[in-house]
């Protein structure tokens, strides 16, 4: 098998998720955690039921701490690189259900900073356009701005910097270089950024003087960020933040690596029009299905390797009777490739307009989510 390679900036080759739970020491999401998580919630995500929220840290800890009234914060982040493609949504949806059922606050930092320093050929000018970009694709998400508060690094250094320096006098460069593997030659703002990346899981109890949980909602490879937050925030007195894992949408040309901006024929972006859905999935997007028609009804096609299903199962399609029903039609070959293809076209497209549309009103809005000092 391909070597694959999983850390936040970097995501190669083929995921072996079951691995990367070993490595990495995050916990599955079993059977009984799954009931009394919807237990509690009162109602259940297809995300977390199908299994595309995987993995956890302490996830029956705050469960704890919710049951005996000590509610939770969440915390999610974007690193505004460049435009926001479908897999960066998957974790603010969630989060938005999170904030609805759990009726819980909710911090977005966007680390500015953090792309400045890693993207060498862009400046903090671009990438802070990007970021007022990115703000609308967040709101238009629909979350609620009572609820919700966003961090900028470099805008809220005011009061991130003196948490962030607490942390760093903890962490080592050993530490840092063996998360991520930086050497000598990396800069040493790359070196202190995972100190940023660590303040909003405690900044709330900070500022509002209580200790309070927190669970971070992220893609995995954002783990070994948390790893080490979660050594470090006990030394400082604040409770590890407890997590929540997904596994990635995947890329149009199969299902190696992730979805990522990098690759502009790789990924579908928000602001895709209806016809470069069309042709991305089209031309694109890896079939599992069999070479000609005739094999295709008698064999059949393979749903676990074809990337429109996939996109159904992680996303367009929530309702799972309706998603068990296109998996059998196409298993059995009664449905070919085509017409899973138009199906994943059509709900990809009914979902980007309605987003469109929505985010073409949440620039007024942005001023209202800016956490205030
Ligand atoms: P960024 O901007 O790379 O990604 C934003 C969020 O999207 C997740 N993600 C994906 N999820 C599913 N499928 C994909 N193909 C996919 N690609 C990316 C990421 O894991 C992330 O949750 N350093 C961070 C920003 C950040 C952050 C955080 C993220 C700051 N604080 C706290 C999560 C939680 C970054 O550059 O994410």
């Amino acid at each position: 098998m391909e070597k694959s390679s999983v850390n936040p900036w970097e995501v190669s080759g083929n995921v072996d998720y079951d691995r990367i739970v070993r490595e990495f020491g995050v916990q599955k999401i079993d059977d009984s955690l799954l009931k009394r998580f919807e237990k509690i919630a009162g109602e259940s995500h297809f995300m977390i039921r199908r299994g595309i929220y995987f993995a956890h840290r302490d996830l029956n800890w705050l469960l704890d701490q919710y049951e005996k009234g000590n509610k939770f914060f969440l915390y999610t982040g974007r690193g505004p690189s460049g435009k926001m493609h479908l897999g960066h949504l998957i974790p603010f949806v969630f989060c938005k259900w999170l904030q609805d059922v759990f009726g819980v606050e909710l911090w977005i930092q966007f680390t500015d900073d953090e792309k400045f320093l890693f993207k060498q050929n862009m400046t903090l000018e671009e990438i802070q356009k990007n970021m007022h970009d990115n703000m609308m694709d967040v709101i238009a998400l629909g979350f609620d701005p009572k609820k919700t508060h966003f961090l900028v690094d470099t805008k809220h250094a005011g009061i991130m910097y003196p948490e962030a320096i607490k942390v760093a006098k903890k962490l080592t460069y050993s530490m840092i270089r063996s998360s991520f593997g930086m050497d000598e030659s990396s800069n040493v703002g790359q070196i202190f950024f995972t100190s940023m990346q660590a303040v909003p899981a405690f900044l709330p109890s900070v500022l509002k003087n209580k200790k309070m949980p927190c669970l971070i909602p992220h893609a995995i490879d954002q783990d070994p960020h948390f790893r080490l937050t979660r050594d470090i925030l006990p030394k400082l007195g604040y409770p590890k933040p407890a997590s929540i894992q997904c596994s990635f949408l995947p890329p149009l040309h199969g299902t190696d690596g992730k979805m990522s901006s990098s690759e502009e024929m790789g990924a579908i972006f928000t602001t895709d029009s209806p016809k470069d859905v069309e042709n991305k999935i089209k031309k694109y997007a890896f079939s599992g299905g069999r070479d000609t028609l005739e094999e295709h009804r008698r064999h059949g096609g393979n749903p676990d390797v074809d990337i429109s299903y996939q996109y159904l199962k992680y996303f367009f399609e929530s309702n799972d009777s309706e998603l068990g029903k296109i998996h059998r039609k196409y298993k059995s070959g009664e449905m070919t490739s085509g017409e899973l293809k138009q199906i994943t076209i059509d709900k990809i497209n009914e979902f980007l307009k309605e987003h469109q549309k929505r985010r073409k009103t949440a620039e007024k809005q942005i001023e209202k989510f800016i956490y205030k000092t």
